[in-house]
């Protein structure tokens, strides 16, 4: 699989990968690791996707959701199991951390069950009740809500305080 990961190509999503980021993300769904998303969804946040590719093939993918000033998500992180282990998840976090710090952002969280992953990028358990209320309206249409069980993870690349002196 070393050798498969010089072929991988990071780019924005569009349109025509929704079908592809769809069976994966809905695939890892069904095995309860991951919420589903539907067709609907992809389309209206077409805009937060990268996905990576291998010989024109979509392998992998994720979503960068801003959601204040200080405030920003990375969500729907998803690698084709066939090309896990790659460094294809590395690939697409670090970018989106990248566009994040780009965008002026202090830091990100997520919303995880593996927090072993996100811990490689700096990332650090908080309590749920650290992130604002904001962030939990899209958690109605969860069929967990209201009992998440996913763990809220946050990573910072500026001080808070500095970040509010501007
Ligand atoms: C989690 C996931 C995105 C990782 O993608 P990947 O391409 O296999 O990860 P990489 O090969 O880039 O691994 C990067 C590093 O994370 C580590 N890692 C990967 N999966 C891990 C896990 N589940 N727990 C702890 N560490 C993990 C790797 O060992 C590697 O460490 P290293 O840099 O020290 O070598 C992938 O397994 C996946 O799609 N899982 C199902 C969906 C999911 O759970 N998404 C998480 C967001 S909700």
């Amino acid at each position: 699989m070393e050798a498969k990961a010089d072929q991988i190509v990071l780019r924005d999503a569009t349109v025509l990968d929704v079908p592809r980021m769809a069976a994966i993300i809905n695939g890892f769904a069904a095995q309860g690791i991951m919420l589903p998303r539907s067709h609907y969804q992809f389309y209206q946040h077409i805009q937060q996707f990268i996905v990576a590719e291998a010989a024109g093939q979509v392998i992998g993918c994720g979503a960068l959701s801003v959601v204040w000033s200080d405030l920003c998500e990375i969500r729907s992180v998803a690698v084709d199991p066939e090309w896990q282990g790659c460094g294809v998840g590395r690939l697409i976090v670090d970018s989106l951390l990248e566009r994040a710090a780009q965008l002026g952002l202090p830091g990100v969280f997520t919303l995880t069950y593996r927090a072993g992953f996100f811990a490689r990028f700096g990332f650090q358990q908080v309590a749920h009740e650290t992130l604002p209320h904001k962030i939990w309206g899209d958690c109605l249409n969860c069929p967990k809500y209201p009992d998440c069980d996913e763990i809220a993870m946050k990573v910072e690349f500026v001080k808070e305080t500095e970040h509010a002196q501007g």
